[in-house]
């Protein structure tokens, strides 16, 4: 493949890490893991100093994952308080309103006052070390003031992204047994509300959920129930609270949070980090792949219901002392110039997004972009999905003017930060590919019966060894955790994408192997999807796929059988799309839905979801073999009755 490649910019020699010292990185974590990351922990400040650094093994036998476990820190105060002798007058957090003209900045002192207040708060609500908050709020700063408030007193958080049904996040909240949620009256996006505290009281009345407090910010100004002796505001909380409280010693193995994703089986896992590897991996990955320079503005436009807002829009930025940019908002509201707007308005160097939403203001055309400056700009980021040549020579042209390198990054919620991706001034790069793996990562293609490929060659990715933003469990279930991901290819992680690698050594991911479908960045489970389908009363039984989708990347399509009896009709078709819109959240709305009185099984009755993508794909001349289905004539029928995705 003759990828046009695009050298390392004229400015490498200033970078974090230029060309010889990523090579000499990458060797020394490689062979030396203990000494390469003591010295790199340094740039956290540990209250009890480390003495063991990697002790770890994915072999079934003596299954663990241990980085600096002797040591203790606080979060918390590694990302506020270490920084006020030299920034306390520095911008922590710019805040820009879904609404032009709303803004709010917040110093590092004055988030130091805000997260003591709210820590203080919660202790006197009862919450204690270890215990979990759930946090499902818009983009405000009181997000990023109470995960650090959860950091600074050693509780776990679990942010349940906004957008989620009260259905999610009942489940959320059942799974880690959480007794305390923070949330607002409502979010704004595109000028829409968002119901978030209707949804929290709907979230309570679902079965198995026990909060004792629902603590609420004062935000959209929409009406809200409160109800007595449970809900209160965040206002009269903080104010209420001492402006300082000292920040606990938290063990590096403690739990930062849980963050709940989707896999290919069953409900979605809380994914567990780590307080020492985790923020440690946040804050090197940040520095190094942004090329994060002292003073400048650090724009992430993920929601922190996402790990990359978890790891970007906080934790690894403020560790690094940065001026983080949060925004409420959508790419295209008030009109396709926002993201750009926003960049002048705050003179943004780094901007950081998902291909989606590149794509979507790609095809509105060039003159929304043109029509600002962006001449503060000097690296773009891309993340979430696979990002195709085109958006990314886009990217690379339109809005970075051929001046800023697009670091791709390959990663996952369970790798807690950037894995594969090209260090700017040190890595040239290739469009569509994520390129080399970062210091301290180990891929390796394997084919699907686990042997190790060399070369240029394609197969599925794992990585060989632990590094130390990994995730260290699935909360409540440590034995999903090794299964999940350790015994597909025994000794290795599994990482649930395909990848080819190039004759440069350059890794190209090629998308989830699993049934995991990626819609606009978002990570969704067909079981999930399929699951609240049948949980329909008119519905049999349900199969769903992935399917391309110019914008999203991937669309979901949906095969409904319907119980006997029920007459299938448009009214019907929107009320199940609807239906799992409210059971899921938006998200997980089918992009097509296509009523199916038969799917095609195998004798033994499994759904052969191969054909089932052929269709949805439109690629109803290569549906190979259906020799073996029970009943060949569903598939005519299916092919008959493809529907295209509105
Ligand atoms: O398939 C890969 C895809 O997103 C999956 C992880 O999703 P999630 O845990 O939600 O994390 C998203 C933010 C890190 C991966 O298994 N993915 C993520 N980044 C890329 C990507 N696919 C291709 N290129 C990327 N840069």
């Amino acid at each position: 493949m003759s990828a046009h490649v695009h050298p390392v910019p004229e400015w490498a020699d200033s970078a974090s890490m230029d060309a010889e010292r990523y090579a000499q990185a990458y060797e020394a974590a490689k062979t030396d893991p203990d000494g390469y990351w003591r010295e790199q922990a340094g740039r956290l400040d540990w209250i009890t100093p480390f003495t063991s650094v990697k002790d770890t093994s994915f072999d079934e036998a003596d299954f663990r994952i241990n980085w600096f476990a002797d040591g203790q820190l606080n979060v918390a105060a590694n990302c506020i308080d270490r920084h006020l002798e030299t920034r306390a007058d520095q911008v922590a957090i710019l805040w820009e309103g879904d609404a032009p003209g709303t803004d709010r900045r917040i110093t590092y002192r004055e988030l130091h006052e805000q997260v003591c207040r709210l820590a203080n708060a919660l202790k006197g609500l009862g919450v204690a070390k270890g215990d979990r908050v759930t946090i499902y709020l818009p983009m405000i700063p009181e997000a990023a003031f109470a995960m650090l408030a959860c950091a600074r007193i050693g509780a776990i958080h679990s942010i349940v992204f906004g957008g989620f049904s009260p259905e999610s996040l009942a489940n959320r909240i059942v799974d880690c047994d959480s007794r305390i949620v923070i949330t607002a009256d409502g979010g704004c996006r595109g000028g829409k509300a968002v119901p978030l505290k209707a949804n929290v009281d709907a979230a309570l009345d679902h079965d198995g959920v026990t909060v004792d407090h629902v603590v609420v910010v004062r935000h959209s100004g929409v009406d809200v129930t409160m109800k007595d002796g449970r809900d209160q505001w965040y206002g009269d909380l903080v104010d209420a609270a001492a402006t300082d409280c000292a920040p606990v010693a938290v063990g590096a193995e403690d739990p930062l949070f849980i963050l709940y994703t989707s896999g290919s089986t069953g409900k979605p896992k809380g994914v567990l980090h780590s307080s020492g590897g985790y923020l440690l991996w946040a804050s090197y990955t940040h520095q190094h792949v942004f090329d994060y320079r002292d003073g400048e503005i650090f724009w992430c436009a993920a929601d922190v219901g996402w790990v990359t807002g978890h790891s970007y829009v906080v934790y690894g930025a403020l560790a690094n002392g940065a001026t983080t940019l949060m925004y409420e908002g959508v790419p295209n509201y008030p009109d396709f110039s926002r993201f750009w707007q926003i960049v002048d308005k705050y003179q943004v160097a780094t901007f950081y997004a998902a291909p989606t939403a590149l794509r979507a203001l790609m095809r509105e055309g060039d003159e929304w972009v043109k029509k600002t400056d962006r001449s503060s700009l000097r690296v773009l980021g891309s993340v979430g999905e696979p990002i195709n040549p085109e958006a990314w020579e886009w990217y690379h042209k339109v809005v970075g003017e051929g001046r800023c390198p697009i670091v791709d990054t390959w990663w996952q919620t369970e790798t807690g930060g950037h894995m594969i991706a090209p260090i700017p001034g040190a890595v040239a790069l290739k469009p569509g590919s994520a390129t080399l793996p970062l210091p301290g990562v180990l891929p390796q293609i394997v084919d699907a019966e686990g042997k190790v490929l060399d070369g240029a060659v394609e197969g599925n990715l794992v990585i060989a060894d632990s590094w130390p933003g990994q995730m260290r469990t699935v909360w409540g279930d440590h034995d999903r955790f090794f299964q999940t991901y350790f015994t597909t290819y025994p000794g290795k992680y599994f990482t649930g994408d395909g990848c080819r690698r190039d004759e440069d050594g350059y890794y190209w991911i090629t998308g989830r192997v699993d049934d995991v479908i990626n819609v606009s960045g978002h990570r969704m489970g067909t079981a999930e999807v399929e699951s609240a389908l049948v949980a329909h009363a008119k519905v049999a039984e349900a199969a769903v796929v992935g399917m391309p989708h110019d914008v999203k990347g991937q669309g979901i399509y949906a095969f409904v059988t319907l119980n006997a009896g029920v007459e299938e009709d448009e009214a019907l078709r929107a009320e199940l799309v609807q239906w799992v819109r409210r059971e899921i959240g938006p998200i997980a709305t089918p992009d097509a839905l296509q009523f199916a009185p038969g799917l095609p099984k195998t004798r033994s009755g499994k759904i052969m979801r191969r054909i089932l993508r052929k269709i949805a794909e439109n690629q109803v001349d290569a549906l190979g073999d259906t020799s073996t289905l029970a009943d060949p004539a569903v598939v005519d029928h299916l092919v008959a009755n493809r529907i295209e995705p509105g």
